[in-house]
């Protein structure tokens, strides 16, 4: 009865998490296995800030619960943003979970996990579903522990919970509760525990991190509690690259700035998000800064780091957004000239500030505008990585590639995806990649064998 399938859907801080729950859950002697079918517990750890993410899940879910009636002793746990947005109604209409967990109880799970078996095990009636949601004091400093069987080249690092925007279309707010700050020291510690089993790269996560801690600690010497972060993570020995996500561009001040210019170890790519282009729209989803502003940061970024990587999120849709919006959409977003980005369609999320607004623009439109936008993705990605070919960077090995014999996958400081022949022994180390071959999403290249090279030239 102890072998579990943990199966996450939405972000990087709910791959944190599901990561946590693991490390927690082998340290009491269960198994983590990777798919459905050998587990005896699936937990689906949830993502709401989409209907559709919902959706997956709820389907997911159902499916599941099909096996459950079959098989009484198989166990069924919903976890993380769903359960929080959903709770009680997601008991209702799924009677076959054993567990609801919120966003503030993922190290609770092993306890409830145990009690849920000893119960199945005994002789009485089937036990009611563990319905645990409440706000717990000091739960972000829960996440913390890690799967440690395999080497974890590039690791996530949670720093704090919770955010305290209103933009108005997040659901975030209410699923993640207030923000909350772990203390720098803790967070030190983690990250060099890490580093002495192998990790080379972080990222901090937090939903807005660049605001990390600004009421529980004092800015120092004028700087920000998250620079003062930066400054302490990149003195720990066999840390050589850090990143972080996401920081929002209020609070996105020149102390951050100049990071870039003296911290090496930050990578030269920032996930910014931008959501749209029209001020009318920005201050209809009560993102505070104007796009000028937003511009006046990143290009003051480019001047201390030239060769910076951007990457966004931009929300299509919004209720209220007129052609004239989106097209200062299309082209600020066209002029900024992102690396990457996530695009997103509008979706109603419920008790949001814009939930009253309704969804006035049509499928279509969303559709035709984000497909406006991938194309000049696209094309702005495929020039970035074809500029890239011919020359030598550094890469990054992170483990196989998906496909093709030896070969291997790893990221350059950029964060573009690099495919190379190589050997296992590679995983974990940095080597030069001259660069062959490029697509929009991956170069393509080939390592440099020192002195080989200078030969040849
Ligand atoms: N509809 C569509 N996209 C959304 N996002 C957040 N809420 C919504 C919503 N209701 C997007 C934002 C955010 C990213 C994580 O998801 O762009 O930055
Ligand atoms: Fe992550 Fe937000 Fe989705 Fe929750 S709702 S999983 S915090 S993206």
């Amino acid at each position: 009865m102890n072998r579990v399938y943990i199966k996450t859907y939405g972000c990087q801080m709910n791959e944190r998490d599901s990561d946590a729950v693991a490390a927690m859950l082998r340290g009491k002697g269960y198994s983590l296995v990777d798919n459905e079918f050998d587990a005896d517990v699936v937990l689906l750890n949830t993502c709401s800030v989409r209907d559709q993410a919902e959706q997956k899940a709820i389907g997911k879910a159902g499916h599941l619960a099909k096996r459950k009636r079959k098989d009484p002793n198989f166990i069924l746990g919903i976890m993380g943003c769903m359960a929080q947005n959903r709770g009680d109604e997601l008991v209702d209409k799924l009677p076959d979970l054993d567990l609801v967990v919120g966003t503030q109880k993922f190290h609770r799970v092993p306890e409830h996990l145990d009690s849920m078996i000893a119960t199945l095990q005994g002789q009485g009636p089937r036990p009611d579903t563990i319905v645990d949601l409440a706000e717990e004091l000091d739960s972000q400093n829960t996440i913390k522990s890690h799967v440690d069987d395999k080497l974890q080249v590039t690791a996530f690092v949670s720093i704090m919970q919770g955010c305290n925007m209103k933009c108005s279309y997040c659901i975030v707010p209410k699923t993640r509760g207030a923000e909350r700050a772990r203390p720098m020291d803790e967070i030190v510690k983690e990250i060099k525990e890490l580093a002495a089993k192998g990790t080379r790269e972080v990222t901090l996560l937090g939903q807005i991190v660049n605001q990390y801690g600004i009421r529980e600690f004092p800015f120092v010497d004028k700087k920000s509690p998250f620079v003062q972060l930066l400054e302490k993570v990149h003195e720990i020995e066999g840390i050589e690259r850090i990143r972080f996500t996401s920081p929002h561009p209020v609070g996105f001040k020149d102390d951050l700035i100049e990071c870039y210019g003296r911290l090496p170890k930050l990578c030269e790519y920032l996930h910014f998000p931008m959501q749209s282009g029209s001020d009318r729209i920005l201050k209809a989803m009560r993102r505070p800064y104007s796009i000028e502003k937003f511009r006046s940061i990143i290009k003051k970024m480019r001047a201390v780091r030239p060769d910076m990587y951007i990457s966004t999120d931009v929300i299509v849709g919004f209720p209220g957004e007129t052609e004239e919006d989106f097209e200062l959409t299309r082209k600020h977003f066209e002029e900024i000239g992102f690396d990457m980005a996530y695009l997103f369609k509008y979706s109603v999320r419920p008790d949001t500030t814009a939930e009253p607004l309704g969804d006035p623009v049509t499928k279509e439109q969303k559709e035709e505008r984000n497909q406006i936008l991938l194309e000049i993705l696209g094309k702005r990605s495929l020039e970035r990585n074809q500029a890239l070919v011919g020359t030598v960077e550094e890469v990054l090995f992170e483990g196989p590639a998906k496909k093709g014999e030896n070969m291997f996958l790893g990221r350059t400081r950029g964060n573009r995806v690099v495919l190379v022949k190589a050997s296992p022994r590679l995983v974990g180390q940095f080597a030069p990649v001259k660069f062959e071959r490029a697509t929009a999403s991956t170069l393509f290249g080939e390592l440099v064998l020192e002195g080989v090279e200078a030969q040849s030239a």
